[in-house]
């Protein structure tokens, strides 16, 4: 486990503010395949993870490694193309130790995107979700990003996690999908560590115990950001189903994974768009 002080933070904001001078309100975390939205940015300053003190760098595929500070969609933001994941062999502390420096540089609020299986039996491929709670499997077995060296500037001890996905955003999400046409599920996302995906068994399990969609990232993020005060919002884009019989012929492959991401990025782009766009705060 990384004890990170805040000196640590401060020095990652540093570094940044150096080379970046705007004071972004919001950050965007986003997952596979939508780091393109990145190119939209205007006036952006962007920064390699490799130029920023502590910052963890990416590995996964497709997740570029690059901190750009501009105005998108008329927003002034922060946007981390390129995430890093506990699969990796990250801990929890490295993996949110961005959203600490994000709020840091001044954001109020969190947007992130990621792929998932999708494991309500009424999703397909292809479908969004605005996660509306999660179920931190990792937490449970001593994974929680918070834990270890509590640093008082950054947040309480002890993080409430109702709320953690702010509900005035989930509203205004859904009513910008409404708007669009789009159909857009709310639902439980629960986290585990992969990089294995999930049995058959372990599927069935999660079903009965609520959860609709399961990834392998961003609720550390989101816990770090709950207890900095930043408001969330997180939409999954379901790129399989995950597979609940023992006996199927199908496997879920990486590469379904990414084939399906494509064809959904230009309605999750539109939401993101729209989002910003109209974003009060
Ligand atoms: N399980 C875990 N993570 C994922 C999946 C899945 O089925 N699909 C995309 N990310």
């Amino acid at each position: 486990m990384t004890d990170y002080t805040l000196a640590h933070y401060q020095e990652a904001c540093d570094a940044i503010e150096k080379l970046a001078q705007a004071r972004p309100k919001i950050g965007l975390i986003l997952g596979s395949g939508l780091g393109d939205l990145a190119e939209l940015m205007v006036d952006a300053v962007r920064i390699p993870y490799d130029q920023i003190p502590h910052f963890p760098r990416s590995g996964a595929p497709s997740h570029a490694g690059i901190l750009h500070v501009g105005t998108l969609f008329g927003q002034p933001a922060v946007i981390m193309q390129g995430r890093v994941h506990m699969y990796e062999g990250y801990d929890p502390q490295q993996v949110t130790f961005p959203v600490r420096v994000m709020k840091m540089l001044g954001i109020e609020s969190l947007l992130i995107t990621n792929a998932a299986g999708g494991i309500n039996e009424a999703y397909v491929v292809g479908d969004l979700m605005v996660i509306d709670d999660h179920i931190d499997l990792a937490g449970m077995t001593g994974l929680d990003p918070t834990r270890g060296g509590h640093v008082p500037e950054m947040g309480p001890r002890f993080t409430p996690l109702n709320q953690a996905y702010h509900r005035d955003y989930i509203q205004k999400v859904q009513q910008l999908a409404v708007a669009r046409g789009l159909t857009l599920h709310k639902g439980v996302y629960s986290f585990l560590v992969g990089p294995s995906f999930e049995s058959p068994a372990e599927i069935r399990m999660l079903r009965q115990m609520g959860v609709d969609a399961v990834g392998m990232s961003t609720v550390p993020e989101v816990i770090v950001a709950r207890n900095a005060g930043i408001k969330v919002l997180a939409i999954s884009a379901i790129t399989n189903v995950a597979i609940d019989d023992p006996d199927a012929e199908a496997i879920t492959t990486e590469e379904e994974v990414w084939e399906n991401v494509k064809q959904i990025i230009p309605r999750l782009k539109a939401l993101v768009e729209d989002f910003m766009t109209d974003f009060k705060d």
